[in-house]
């Protein structure tokens, strides 16, 4: 089967960013969010860095337009009836997820792949609320979407080769690098990523140093784009609280366990930089530390 058609489940910072590379790579692309005025705010974030391309001449703003065109929005998921992959990229709540996958499987043509940009969610489990887990990968995408080069291609158990080949190939068809990954929870990427930040966060309960010096220190120090504070608050904190929750109970590893500072940050509403402040505070402009902050 040849892909042609994709969906999208989901408009937020994620799905936002697969329909755009997907309507990008030229997929007639259809994404699907609940409620409309999700719809038209993540649409709004396409126009947007689509319009960054252009301003950057990275783009024509003929492509740009030719892009916009090939994109639908829909609050229905009965527009996904004839799409050849769908990829979810919903909240990560696993109940919601297998309820939509459930639904989805009614409507969307049996022969189409699903897939699931989760972060730490096992493909597995989400896989068995369809009548299709032969036809069920991990599609693990990186947030900014449209710049970001990985996607993990994640098969279980019961995957064929079929639809791995496939999902492989179209992730390379969106211009990214594509890398296999066994269904553990975490994939290769937040299996490593999520013990460093976290432990970054314990580094700085224990006093090793500042926030703004432990950030300075990993970029410089070993040439990451972000240090781990800047990266937690691009994540989201909340996010990343929630991937801990269901990466420890998982595996039942300490490094893998909220260090308690995360969660009173979670609890104090700073999610990072969505909501104005995280580990720095961004209502100036400038980031201020957390800890530098009067
Ligand atoms: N679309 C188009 N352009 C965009 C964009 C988007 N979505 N987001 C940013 N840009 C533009 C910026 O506006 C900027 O343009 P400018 O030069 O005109 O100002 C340009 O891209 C470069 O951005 P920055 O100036 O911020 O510079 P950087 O060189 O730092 O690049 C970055 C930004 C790619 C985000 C880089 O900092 C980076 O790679 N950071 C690490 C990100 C990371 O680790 N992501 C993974 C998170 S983990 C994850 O997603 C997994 C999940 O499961 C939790």
């Amino acid at each position: 089967m040849a892909i042609k058609k994709v969906g999208v489940l989901g408009c937020g910072l994620m799905g936002s960013g697969i329909a755009q590379v997907s309507a990008q790579a030229g997929y007639e692309t259809v994404v699907r969010e609940v409620e409309q005025k999700f719809l038209d705010k993540g649409l709004a974030g396409i126009d947007k860095s689509l319009g960054k391309f252009v301003e950057k001449g990275k783009m024509t703003a003929a492509d740009k337009d030719a892009c916009i065109g090939r994109l639908k929005g829909s609050t229905s998921l009965d527009d996904l009836a004839d799409c050849d992959i769908v990829i979810e990229a919903i909240v990560e709540n696993p109940e919601l997820k297998k309820e939509t996958y459930a639904a989805l499987d009614k409507i969307v043509k049996k022969e189409a792949i699903f897939a699931s940009n989760t972060s730490s969610l096992t493909i597995t489990e989400l896989s068995m609320a369809t009548a299709r887990p032969k036809q069920f990968v991990g599609l693990h995408f990186f947030n900014p979407v449209p710049l970001m080069k990985l996607v993990e291609v994640v098969r279980t158990i019961l995957t064929t080769d079929a639809a791995f080949n496939e999902a492989f190939a179209f992730a390379r068809s969106l211009g990214k690098e594509a890398v296999t990954a066994r269904d553990n929870s975490g994939f290769i990427v937040n299996r490593l990523l999520v013990p460093y930040i976290l432990d970054a966060i314990r580094a700085y309960e224990e006093g090793v140093g500042s926030i703004e010096d432990i950030d300075k220190a990993m970029q410089l120090g070993c040439g990451y784009p972000m240090g781990p504070f800047t990266l937690l608050d691009f994540v989201g904190l909340d996010t990343t609280y929630y991937i801990t929750e269901v990466m420890f109970a998982e595996y039942r590893e300490k490094r893998f366990a909220s260090p308690p500072l995360l969660r009173k940050m979670v609890l104090a509403g700073r999610f990072g930089r969505k909501s104005g402040a995280g580990f720095y505070d961004y209502a100036s402009g400038t980031p201020v530390p957390f800890d530098k902050r009067s």
